[in-house]
């Protein structure tokens, strides 16, 4: 049994009832898609993947004709709005802001996004002439940054190691890679795992709560080193699950 195994149990643990389907995720097709900061090419990305599968999606920017801009180009029903209107119309808001505006967007838009499932997928990042390097925010991580900004929001953190390129590359079909998903509550973490899970090739596999969320923005130092050196555009897969 290596240690990453759960399994480790007494042998008088009472029986507990079978657990769920891990795969058994909600129905999201009919939730609103916002993007904080989606004129940059992650949340465009991000927004014609998800509008594409047939997700309704509101591109948000600081500047509301940006983002109209933004979407007229992406097409698939996509609408632009500032960010504080992205948030208030949408069920869920997806981050997509430089880590340098994270703390400032956030706090600017606290009771828009009140009530609103959030998904952070910052990445806080310093590039030096050695490469990317991961910084270490104050609160542990974006993720808990946005938490803690945001205590009437049920944060959650995803599609930190996606590449852009690939995202807005309209010739692809498939976008070959899972997606962490992390988060306190499970029924939040499960309709994010089940939105990853709307784009072809996806999947959205549960990675732990908001507290390891540190480990996967930063593993994204590494992803631009392997893309440096290999020319790619590298995704993750977790194997045998
Ligand atoms: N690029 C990727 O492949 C990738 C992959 C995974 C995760 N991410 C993460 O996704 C986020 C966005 O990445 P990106 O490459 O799309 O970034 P970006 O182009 O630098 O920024 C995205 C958008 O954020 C807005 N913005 C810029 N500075 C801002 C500030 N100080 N405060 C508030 N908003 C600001 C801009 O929109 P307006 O001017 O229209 O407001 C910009 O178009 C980053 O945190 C990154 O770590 C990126």
């Amino acid at each position: 049994m290596t240690s990453t195994d759960s399994a480790q149990q007494p042998a008088d643990t009472p029986a507990k009832a079978p657990a769920k389907d891990p795969w058994d995720l909600p129905d999201v097709s009919g939730l609103v898609v916002g993007v904080l900061g989606g004129t940059g090419p992650q949340g465009k990305g991000l927004a014609y993947r998800l509008a594409r599968a047939g997700q309704k999606v509101i591109i948000g920017s600081r500047a509301a004709e940006r983002a109209q801009a933004a979407a007229e180009e992406l097409g698939h029903g996509v609408e632009g709005a500032d960010n504080a209107e992205c948030a208030r119309r949408s069920d869920i808001v997806i981050v997509a802001v430089p880590w340098e505006g994270h703390g400032k967007t956030l706090e600017a838009l606290r009771e828009d996004l009140a009530g609103k499932l959030v998904v952070d997928c910052v990445n806080p990042l310093g590039f030096d002439k050695k490469g990317a390097y991961a910084l270490k925010p104050e609160e542990g991580s974006a993720a808990e940054q946005a938490a803690a900004l945001l205590p009437d929001s049920r944060v959650t953190a995803a599609f930190h190691h996606l590449s852009a390129v690939l995202l807005e590359n309209p010739d692809i079909d498939e976008i070959d890679t899972d997606v962490m998903v992390l988060g306190e509550v499970r029924a939040d973490v499960e309709i994010v795992q089940a939105l990853a899970g709307r784009i072809p090739g996806m999947r959205g596999i549960f990675a732990g709560r908001l507290r390891n969320a540190h480990q996967v923005e930063s593993l994204v130092a590494n992803l631009i080193s392997v893309n440096r050196r290999y020319k790619a555009h590298a995704g993750l897969r977790v194997t045998d699950v």
